[in-house]
């Protein structure tokens, strides 16, 4: 078996990287092919000890062990740790009492598991359009979307930026209903120091290997603020029969990596606060926006692109935003699409055929579940005007290569008239949320 080790270091770059050609033209990238890798998670000695060790343990005491620890972690009252997020969700919303034809608002960004989990607590998921600067659930349009058959709120904080709770909460306080957050990218975000996960009535939070905290595979835990609300989604389970428990060897690597989580937080802190100040200095370039008292967990990392401030306003702007890919990818820095299309426009939701003939759409008496993409102006314009940074930004990636980043956004920058040229020799490119959804 080889160890994963990085053998070339990569040196720090210098400002005059900016004056050289395009890597796309031929120029030298920022980030050389040879040092592009980046590791994560980071596995140490501890982790694979305590994983091999969990192996011959009492594993629902293995599983306990991390719940609580986490559990404390978060500040939450009660806590069932998992098999995936989605599972977490489930029961999250079990957990609050929503019921098979309630229906369940949600953003019209985030990832698909988050209306699939309402699927599955056979409910109806409905969308919502999300705010343009932070991207998360807009509370003007959920106000606009509670019906009488509305159970539960479920905000996402996308991206690791927790959602205005606060405008939320007195939403389900004014209409009596529950909020649930979907905390999956959100581990050690918070909100006046409250952290995500212990906010709402009830959460769900996906730990599975591509989270700022991966138990390693999948995994996934739900918390709950009422022991009355963690009582049902326990009978539940008993109920159902159905087995969403956590693999203890999960749960090992989990408690191992949960002593390393604030560590690896702050380093992802430091770099996403580097990069955003160095993108205030560009044109094109803008980073997250993060309220004050909100803490960003920066799971993923959205570049805004503002073509008008380069003069490139006549182009189509998701054209400006392929070009900008290419080019960007060129010198190394991998920012793609994260959702290409809003999660009403996937297949599960065009086609409503949820567990077969329908079911549990057809509980419902809606004519119009309001699931076409001209409903959400709001998502669709910034997934034509910014691009995403996931696992390089997640991995606690050395100074040097934050640096580069930076860098790189910067050489793009003082290229308009190539962005220029890529999208005016472009051929057909479709705008993204023609295309069939994917993630990438
Ligand atoms: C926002 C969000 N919610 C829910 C999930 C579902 O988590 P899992 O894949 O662990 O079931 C994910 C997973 O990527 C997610 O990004």
């Amino acid at each position: 078996m080889k160890t994963d080790f990085i053998h070339k270091p990569l040196n720090l770059p210098t400002d005059d990287l900016i004056e050289e050609l395009l890597a796309f033209e031929g120029g030298p990238a920022v980030i050389p092919e040879d040092v592009r890798r980046t590791n994560f998670p980071i596995i140490t000695k501890e982790d694979v000890i305590q994983m091999f060790v969990s192996i011959q343990q009492d594993g629902d005491q293995v599983v306990d062990e991390f719940k609580e620890a986490y559990r404390r972690y978060v500040g939450a009252n009660y806590a069932i740790a998992t098999a995936s997020g989605t599972s977490s969700l489930h029961l999250a919303l079990v957990g609050v009492g929503v019921q098979p034809g309630d229906e369940v608002i949600v953003p019209a960004f985030t990832f698909i598991a988050t209306a699939q989990a309402v699927v599955a607590a056979k409910a109806i998921p409905i969308f919502v359009d999300i705010d343009p600067i932070t991207y998360g659930l807009d509370p003007v349009q959920a106000e606009k979307a509670i019906t009488k058959k509305t159970k539960a709120i479920m905000p996402v904080h996308v991206h690791g930026l927790p959602a205005d709770l606060s405008a939320l909460r007195r939403l389900t306080d004014k209409y009596s209903l529950r909020l649930v957050e979907d905390a999956s990218h959100a581990h050690s975000a918070s909100i006046h120091g409250q952290v995500a996960g212990s906010i709402g009535d009830s959460a769900g939070q996906s730990l599975m290997a591509d989270k700022n905290f991966p138990v390693g595979g999948e995994g996934g835990i739900a918390f709950f603020k009422e022991k009355e609300d963690y009582e049902r989604a326990l009978h539940f389970l008993d109920a159902s029969g159905i087995d969403y428990r956590m693999s203890w060897i999960a749960a090992a690597f989990g408690l191992s990596q949960l002593e390393r989580l604030p560590y690896y937080d702050a380093i992802r802190a430091r770099n996403a606060a580097y990069l955003t100040n160095a993108l205030a200095e560009t044109k094109l370039f803008s980073g997250p926006f993060v309220p004050d008292g909100y803490k960003h967990s920066y799971n993923m990392y959205r570049v805004k692109l503002s073509p008008e401030r380069l003069g490139l306003d006549d182009l189509e702007d998701y054209r400006v935003k392929d070009a900008v890919q290419q080019l960007i990818n060129a010198e190394g820095v991998y920012a793609r699409e994260w959702q290409n299309v809003p999660i009403p426009g996937h297949l599960p939701f065009k086609n409503r055929k949820g567990f077969g003939k329908g079911y549990p759409f057809t509980l419902s008496d809606r004519k119009d579940f309001g699931y076409e993409l001209d409903r959400f102006p709001v998502t669709l314009n910034m997934l034509r005007n910014s691009l995403t940074i996931c696992r390089e930004l997640r991995t606690p990636i050395e100074y040097e290569r934050i640096v580069a980043y930076a860098l790189a956004f910067k050489k793009i920058d003082a290229n308009p008239h190539i962005i220029r040229k890529l999208v005016e020799r472009g051929d057909n490119l479709k705008v993204l949320y023609e295309r069939d959804a994917r993630l990438g």
